[in-house]
């Protein structure tokens, strides 16, 4: 079928060709899990002279771990099923934890993120057997994450996608009415004219189509995760920012073409997900819930396992601003909603004249000399440990005795000093009835090239805490 875009020298073959290569790739790197030797767990050295454990692929269930362990994880399942369905900051790798489920709960249990941005915990709890809850406070996660969590009907899936592969295809603007046309902050310097029509003219299509909310949100979301990309901001950054010099170049038609092209490559990613969940278990996305007040009982969850947001390091309500504006879920100002987040960056002068302190010597003083270079940054931080003490409390609240809390978490910088948000949060954690289990590190490792340690390889702390 030679199919041309009604306004664009494009066809829908090269479309179609262009899906078929990326799913040969991705047919190969799962034939590479396959061949992954049962032996999968090496000590190795690192090009530092370290040694660390690396471990290819699934963690075994028993696997050894000491106190200051360090890791090398090399996951596999990063677009199985539904968990490569939109970019996310500081996802989890899926193998990470579904190991934490399988090693520290059982079939049946209630398990709880209270920071879940796009559902990774949830959906392995789910492919799992466990019942589990997720809690976040952003519009946009609740949103990827009730689509990545959600099976839907086959039958309907194929029916649809092929109605909504015509429409888009037979681009016609003209159908386009005034009303349709976002008018959110800046929406002409974020995006050319011609893809303004373009995204207006996919998402009408798919509110157009007579098919369950179910599908529909599926297709917001495929639409959701081409925005950046068809955006004049930077694609690597998160922070939604235009740099004139990327001299970054998008072209008309860019935007449906790459519409059609992420609603064929999910396709077959949703119909693996529908058909691998078990009946009769259950996520719970709480939309109105926040990681400081968890609303749920004493005693209630077997295990919580999260990776909570960092002091000062991603603003999530700006990263994904174009996308909740083009969806909706936000409008004007983002403040509010910058200020109920973890490691918020919105405060006030008044908040940071005078030191804050946590009440912990060692955190105390970390806090102090960050505020003799930078009264606004001691606070931020302050606030942030404040915040997860909070956090901390409410989980140690809602869980059973014995029950673990594993928190996932690397560190950052703050004005030049190393800020070890896992340690802070291990001292917070002692001081509200958890004891520590086990901590230990996994290495991310970014690039080859030769810079310093520090700068190449990235450690995020998995601390595991027992309620008393
Ligand atoms: C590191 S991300 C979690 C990513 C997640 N593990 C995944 O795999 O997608 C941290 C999340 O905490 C959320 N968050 C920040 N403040 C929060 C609050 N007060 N209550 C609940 N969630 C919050 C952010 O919106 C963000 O999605």
């Amino acid at each position: 079928m030679t199919t041309l875009f009604r306004y664009y020298d494009l066809t829908l073959d090269e479309i179609i060709e262009k899906v078929d290569k990326q799913q040969k790739r991705n047919k190969k790197r799962i034939n590479q899990a396959s061949l992954i030797p049962l032996d999968n767990v090496k000590r190795i050295t690192n090009d530092f002279g370290e040694n660390i454990t690396r471990v290819d692929g699934e963690i075994p269930v028993d696997l050894k771990i000491s106190n200051n362990d360090r890791f090398l994880f090399i996951s596999y399942d990063q677009s199985k099923f539904t968990h490569g369905f939109h970019r996310y900051p500081a996802k989890f790798f899926p193998e990470l934890p579904r190991w934490i489920i399988k090693r520290y709960s059982k079939p049946g249990d209630l398990i709880l993120d209270p920071f879940t941005g796009s559902g990774t915990a949830n959906i392995e709890a789910l492919l799992n057997r466990r019942n589990s809850v997720g809690i976040d406070i952003e519009p946009f996660a609740q949103f990827v994450a009730h689509v990545k969590t959600t099976p839907i009907n086959n039958e309907e899936l194929i029916e649809y996608n092929e109605e909504l592969v015509r429409t888009i295809i037979n681009f016609h603007p003209e159908k386009i009415s005034k009303e349709q046309l976002p008018t959110f902050p800046y929406v002409n310097n974020w995006f050319m004219k011609e893809i303004i029509l373009e995204l207006a003219y996919i998402k009408k299509s798919i509110l157009e189509l007579d098919c369950s909310t179910e599908l529909k949100n599926f297709y917001l979301c495929c639409f959701s995760s081409i925005i950046r990309g068809v955006s004049n901001a930077d694609d690597n950054c998160t922070r939604t920012v235009i740099r004139k010099k990327l001299n970054k170049q998008v072209y008309p038609s860019d935007a449906l073409r790459r519409f059609v092209e992420t609603l064929l490559l999910w396709t077959p990613k949703i119909i693996d997900f529908s058909s691998a969940i078990p009946e009769h278990y259950y996520i719970e996305l709480q939309s109105k819930m926040d990681a400081r007040k968890i609303e749920y009982g004493n005693n209630t969850f077997d295990l919580a396992l999260t990776s909570p947001p960092y002091a000062n390091a991603v603003d999530y309500p700006r990263t994904h601003q174009l996308e909740s504006y083009w969806l909706g879920l936000v409008e004007g100002s983002l403040t509010p909603l910058k200020k109920l987040h973890v490691g918020t960056e919105s405060v006030t002068i008044d908040q940071y004249k005078e030191l804050h302190k946590i009440g912990i010597d060692s955190i105390d003083a970390v806090l102090q000399s960050i505020y003799n270079i930078d009264k606004r940054r001691a606070y931020i931080c302050y606030k942030y440990l404040d915040d997860m003490r909070k956090n901390i409390i409410e989980v140690n609240r809602v869980l059973k005795p014995g029950a673990r809390y594993i928190i996932v978490v690397g560190n950052n910088k703050i004005r030049g000093h190393v800020f070890e948000n896992w340690k802070y949060l291990m001292e917070i954690a002692k001081d509200n009835n958890f004891e520590i289990e086990n901590y230990f590190g996994s290495e991310i490792i970014k690039h080859f090239i030769k810079v310093p340690r520090e700068e190449r390889i990235n450690t995020d702390w998995i601390v595991v805490l027992r309620k008393r």
